[in-house]
């Protein structure tokens, strides 16, 4: 059954589904000009990139190693810039450092970057004054600013989008060379944040301990780290504007089936996981890993079959199965599912999104997110899978390197009223760069109680 599903396949067959959270774009000669011109466009990512990432997957599944996946809710096109770029590749440096430093174990960097420009609404419009407007989806299908026009799918953001994560990879690339030195250097820590926490002086010496060990092997292999690969660090966004996707998921030399070359992982949402919607039908033809976003409402038999549409050939470092349940709902939710996905004997990399089921509204309706109820999912998790005998290998997180304020809580206690000080984010609420030190800190500290 899978096999006669499989042969009918192609990187459009989606088009003949249901699709969920992708308006129709009102100009249909030129949706077909910027597809067709973005199937030309040269590849962002390899196949030889997007294999050895599942071969490290493999080994997370395994339990030999971790997965920190992570970076924006959205990224915008405007953001495309120097400092953005390096502050994101930098603390997810740092963190997985603390991470490496305190569990002992490799740890793989996958960022929400170069291509995470389409987002899943809860509404399909918004009401701006007596005009009700589509609402805003993303930099790569409509514009921000609330009018009417801003808001049409446009076609050209395609390209665009192409382009801004082709500049942004080209630039991660690049850093990718250099990015390990400066953290030979403790200022570039910025430890202070710390200063009143009961962890401060354990940070502080897990900090000289891996800026010497940077020193030092820089001191006997200084050879450069020159690839992205060899940084360990790769691309993922959300596979949801399928026509992104779509023209530039290829065929490549000497190689069976099809890869998404325009970053190394993608993943299905919590809205677009159906088994007969178009989502799944692209998801299920390519070579890639895939993330499958699971929170309620869920089924597990449902989810089971999900998991084996998307890897029939139960293939090991494919499926990062990543749940979202919210502090509250995870004790129901996720035993259930670990002791299906045992049943079935399925390989997956079990990862942690503590940041999408624990977001609410401030009095004055800015969306948040509490540091203390992030923290307290990912321990649930850690706790669960622990007794289960099951080995939960990554965390999945909204951050950034920048000092936004945009969660509350963490070391630095900020409170809702300082919420608005510096809140930029287009979509959901981001740890800033020292909630996500932090959060770095205390996760290592919980693996290391589970598997120790
Ligand atoms: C997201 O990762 O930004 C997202 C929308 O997640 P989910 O599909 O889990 O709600
Ligand atoms: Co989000």
């Amino acid at each position: 059954m899978q096999n006669t599903l499989k042969q009918h396949w192609n990187p459009t067959s989606w088009k003949d589904k249901p699709i969920k959270q992708l308006p129709e774009y009102p100009n249909q000669e030129h949706l077909t000009e910027s597809y067709n011109k973005l199937t030309k466009l040269p590849p962002l990512v390899t196949s030889w990139e997007i294999e050895a990432l599942k071969s490290k997957l493999a080994e997370v599944s395994m339990g030999k190693s971790f997965l920190l996946q992570g970076g924006d809710c959205a990224e915008s096109f405007d953001a495309t810039t120097s400092p953005k770029i390096v502050n994101m590749l930098k603390v997810m440096l740092q963190m997985s450092f603390i991470l490496i430093h305190e569990m002992g174990v490799p740890v793989h960097r996958i960022g929400r970057i170069a291509g995470q420009y389409a987002k899943p609404r809860s509404s399909d419009f918004e009401q701006v004054g007596d005009k009700k407007i589509y609402s805003y989806r993303g930099d790569l299908i409509n514009r921000y600013e609330a009018t009417e026009e801003a808001r049409i799918p446009d076609p050209e953001r395609l390209i665009e989008g192409y382009h801004k994560a082709g500049l942004t990879i080209n630039f991660l690339r690049a850093l990718a060379d250099e990015g390990f030195a400066d953290l030979r250097h403790p200022e570039q820590w910025e430890l202070d944040f710390m200063l009143n926490n009961k962890y401060y002086a354990e940070y502080e010496a897990m900090v000289e301990s891996i800026t010497k060990a940077v020193r030092f092997m820089e001191s006997i292999a200084p050879t450069r780290v020159n690839s992205l690969q060899k940084a360990d660090f790769y691309t993922s966004h959300e596979a949801l504007n399928l026509y992104y996707d779509a023209a530039q998921t290829r065929e490549v030399p000497r190689k069976t089936g099809f890869f998404n070359l325009s970053a190394h992982m993608v993943w299905v949402g919590n809205r677009t996981r159906e088994l007969e919607g178009a989502h799944v039908e692209y998801l299920r033809g390519i070579q890639n890993p895939i993330g499958i976003k699971v929170g309620t409402p869920f089924e597990v038999d449902e989810t089971i079959r999900l998991i084996e549409t998307l890897n029939p050939t139960h293939e090991s470092g494919k499926i990062v199965l990543i749940t979202r349940f919210g502090k509250e709902e995870i004790e129901n939710g996720l035993p259930p599912l670990i002791q299906a996905v045992r049943k079935e004997g399925l390989p997956v990399v079990w990862s942690s999104d503590p940041m999408h089921g624990n977001t609410f509204a401030t009095d004055t309706s800015l969306k948040t997110r509490n540091f203390d109820h992030i923290l307290e999912e990912i321990k649930s998790a850690f706790a669960i899978h622990r007794a289960e005998g099951s080995y939960l290998g990554g965390v999945h997180l909204e951050m950034t390197g920048d000092n936004v304020t945009e969660c509350v809580g963490g070391a630095k206690g900020l409170n809702e009223s300082g919420l608005s000080t510096n809140y930029e984010t287009f979509c959901d609420p981001r740890l800033n760069y020292e909630q996500s030190l932090e959060l770095a800190f205390l996760i290592a500290k919980e693996w290391k109680q589970s598997y120790f």
